[in-house]
């Protein structure tokens, strides 16, 4: 998917924002904390309105949709990743992938199969039937990825997607990011506060004063 940021205000927050990421571009986003960062992915994620300013997905300006359009939106085409992983803590790791599709009626049939594949892509076959409470932060976080994936979107976001991870699990969440980025050609957004996890990404920019910059890396 490509995004299309054009002259984009959140009043207090963002200030006349401009970013054009192509179809299958990994960026990512820094800055100190308050700076704006979650509220630029909640926008791209159709998950809020900016007060004016405009956002095209693969060009359509979806500020001027309707919320039942936006949500389509969001539960077809793209893909959140949090820092607390949000995953539904009475369900196992499988159900927590499967729910998406359920949700967009995806069939049964077809629901298996890609649930399967996809804990496969992150590396947990062997957890599906695992609560995921009983899995590492790491792994959840695997799971969410796999989640997050389940509805074959071209965009992906995540924000501070190792936030809660020592060294070692936070490289293998983002092995894994960067190989659904490759892939899959996945449109992929990422905001974090650790140059090691923004340097996977193919440009940087660094968000302030409600201003966003590219960055030279
Ligand atoms: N629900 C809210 N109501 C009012 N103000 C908010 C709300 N959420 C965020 N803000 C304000 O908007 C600004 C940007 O917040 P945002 O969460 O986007 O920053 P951030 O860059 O993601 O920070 P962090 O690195 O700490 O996650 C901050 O000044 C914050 O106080
Ligand atoms: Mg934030």
């Amino acid at each position: 998917m490509r995004v299309d940021v054009r002259g984009l205000h959140k009043y207090w927050v963002l200030e006349n924002v401009d970013l054009l990421v192509e179809k299958g571009e990994f960026i990512a986003i820094m800055g100190p904390s308050g700076s704006g960062k979650s509220t630029l992915l909640f926008l791209l994620g159709c998950l809020d309105y900016p007060t004016f300013g405009h956002l095209y997905l693969d060009d359509v300006d979806v500020t001027q949709e309707n919320e039942n359009v936006r949500e389509k939106i969001r539960l077809q085409h793209i893909g959140f990743i949090f820092q607390n992983y949000n995953l539904i803590p009475t369900l196992n790791a499988i159900e927590n992938v499967t729910l998406p599709m359920q949700l967009s009626r995806v069939k049964a049939s077809e629901r298996e199969a890609r649930s399967q594949s996809l804990l496969r892509l992150v590396g947990l076959e062997g957890k599906a039937d695992e609560m995921v409470n009983n899995l590492s932060g790491g792994q959840q976080q695997r799971v969410a990825i796999a989640r997050a994936l389940a509805n074959l979107p071209g965009l992906v976001l995540a924000d501070e997607p190792t936030g809660n991870l020592d060294a070692r699990a936070s490289k293998e969440v983002m092995d894994v990011i960067r190989t659904v980025n490759e892939n899959q050609d996945i449109t992929t957004v990422l905001v974090t506060h650790d140059p090691k996890v923004a340097s996977y990404a193919r440009r940087v920019y660094y968000l302030d004063d409600g201003r966003l910059r590219a960055t030279v890396i």
